[in-house]
């Protein structure tokens, strides 16, 4: 262990590692050599991932899977996935496969609306604060043109500014509540220019407003930020087919197997217990592809759980019905993503992520990547209401546990085949695994 350090960040590359080695791993050596072997051999790219963020010291692996037969809106994808979860590559094929069978996934986008606010703190009349945001709404527009002309070019902009008074939840504050449509980029750096020169004018005209006494002049802005949130960005992917066309080899009748699936969601829609947990493996789809596609993953779970509880309950993001013998399968999901800016056009497996996607637009983005949230979680379901899940988990799984145990190639192999027909579970292929080499 060191004490507190100062200017870390000046330190080289090597000097961060052997520093981290030092102080804070058993062998120091060992932690050198096992950091260096994870840098790219080619030195621009090494330095490209290096730039990403502060102090690199090396990278960090996630595989890169894909997931093919993804019939969207009747046009044929193959979607990449990165993730470390043994099972969920293997689910989104097999759900792929099922639906590509049957019709495939129809997607809507319902909304595109992006978001952000000015929070500040106003002590005086709220009346005038609504005549004086009236008076200035048209200058806090133009003033923050220089930011908004090549968006506006595009299409794209403000749509409104609204102010919002919140002093009966919080004394004295208020928001300019913004809106705005950023095309196909998530739009955080153009939200927050934005949001930041609207508090600039916000704070002048208040000065310069007449009808302000000296302390309404002087409007205090506590923060200018886009926020996660957005209800109005939203997309619908959905399945159906009719409910006999549903079974395939799940040994459970086609009725029966659409009722259970129906139970599962409603069970979800009014448990939070469950609802959290079937939303994580929509979440499983979701941010695979998210991640492969250079967005913001963080940012997405954030806006995507507060959706998920809107009306105060935290519930499914997914619904089921039969209907004149049809079964239905849907999810409405705000994602606000972007296929132009930030990582899109730096990250190379990025830029590849995104050619494998045919070269979304955004609206294009949002939609697969519901359908992958989607898809997820019809697999997730399918398996806990027929066999459970632990049989394909474990399947998918084997391989971390033999890895684990050093196999080799040839016990592998061999091992997979015993447990075609045998459970697995930790402690049955450690077993078996031990059988096998004791013979
Ligand atoms: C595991 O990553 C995800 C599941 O638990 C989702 C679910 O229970 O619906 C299988």
């Amino acid at each position: 262990m060191s004490g507190p350090v100062q200017g870390f960040s000046k330190l080289s590359k090597e000097e961060k590692i052997q520093w981290v080695a030092k102080h804070y791993t058993y062998d120091p050596e060992q932690t050198t050599a096992l950091l260096k072997k994870y840098w790219n051999e080619d030195a621009q790219l090494q330095k490209l991932h290096d730039e990403f963020i502060e102090n690199t010291i090396t990278n960090f692996y996630l595989p890169l899977g894909v997931a093919p037969n993804f019939l969207i809106n009747d046009k044929l994808y193959t979607l990449p996935m990165a993730i470390e979860e043994s099972s969920v590559v293997a689910a989104a094929s097999k759900s792929a496969k099922f639906w590509l069978n049957r019709g495939g996934f129809r997607t809507r986008v319902l909304g595109t609306e992006k978001v952000g606010q000015v929070h500040f703190l106003f002590r005086g009349d709220h009346h005038k604060l609504a005549a004086f945001f009236k008076s200035i709404k048209s200058r806090l527009i133009s003033e923050v043109s220089p930011i908004t002309k090549n968006m506006e070019k595009r299409g794209g902009g403000i749509t409104d500014i609204e102010l919002r008074n919140k002093s009966q939840e919080l004394q004295d504050y208020y928001q300019l509540h913004c809106t705005f449509e950023t095309l196909d980029a998530m739009g955080a750096n153009f939200i927050n220019s934005c949001l930041e020169q609207f508090s600039k004018t916000l704070r002048e005209a208040a000065q310069e407003y007449e009808s302000f006494s000296p302390e309404e002049k002087n409007i205090e802005v506590v923060m200018s930020i886009l926020s996660n949130y957005v209800p109005n960005c939203v997309v619908r992917a959905e399945v159906s087919c009719p409910v006999s066309d549903l079974n395939e080899d799940d040994g459970v009748a086609p009725e029966t197997f659409a009722e259970k699936i129906i139970q599962a969601v409603k069970i979800a829609e009014i448990e939070p217990f469950r609802a959290v947990t079937h939303n994580k493996g929509i979440m499983n789809g979701i941010d695979s592809v998210v991640l492969a596609t250079g967005n913001d993953f963080r940012a997405i779970e954030a806006g995507i759980h507060a959706y998920a509880a809107k009306d105060g309950q935290y519930r499914s993001l997914t619904h089921a019905r039969v209907e004149n013998g049809m079964f239905h399968f849907w999810i409405d999901v705000p994602l606000a993503l972007g296929t132009v800016g930030g990582l899109t056009s730096l990250h190379p497996l990025v830029k590849l992520a995104l050619e494998i996607l045919h070269q979304p637009k955004a609206e294009d983005l949002m939609q697969i990547v519901a359908v992958a949230g989607l898809a997820q979680n019809f697999a997730a379901l399918r398996s806990l209401v027929t066999t459970g899940i632990q049989q394909g988990h474990m399947k998918m799984h084997l391989l971390n546990i033999l890895n684990q145990l050093g196999a080799t190639e040839e016990e592998k192999v061999k091992m997979v085949d015993y447990f075609k027909t045998h459970t697995a579970t930790h402690n049955a292929v450690v077993e078996a695994f031990r059988k096998l080499r004791a013979n």
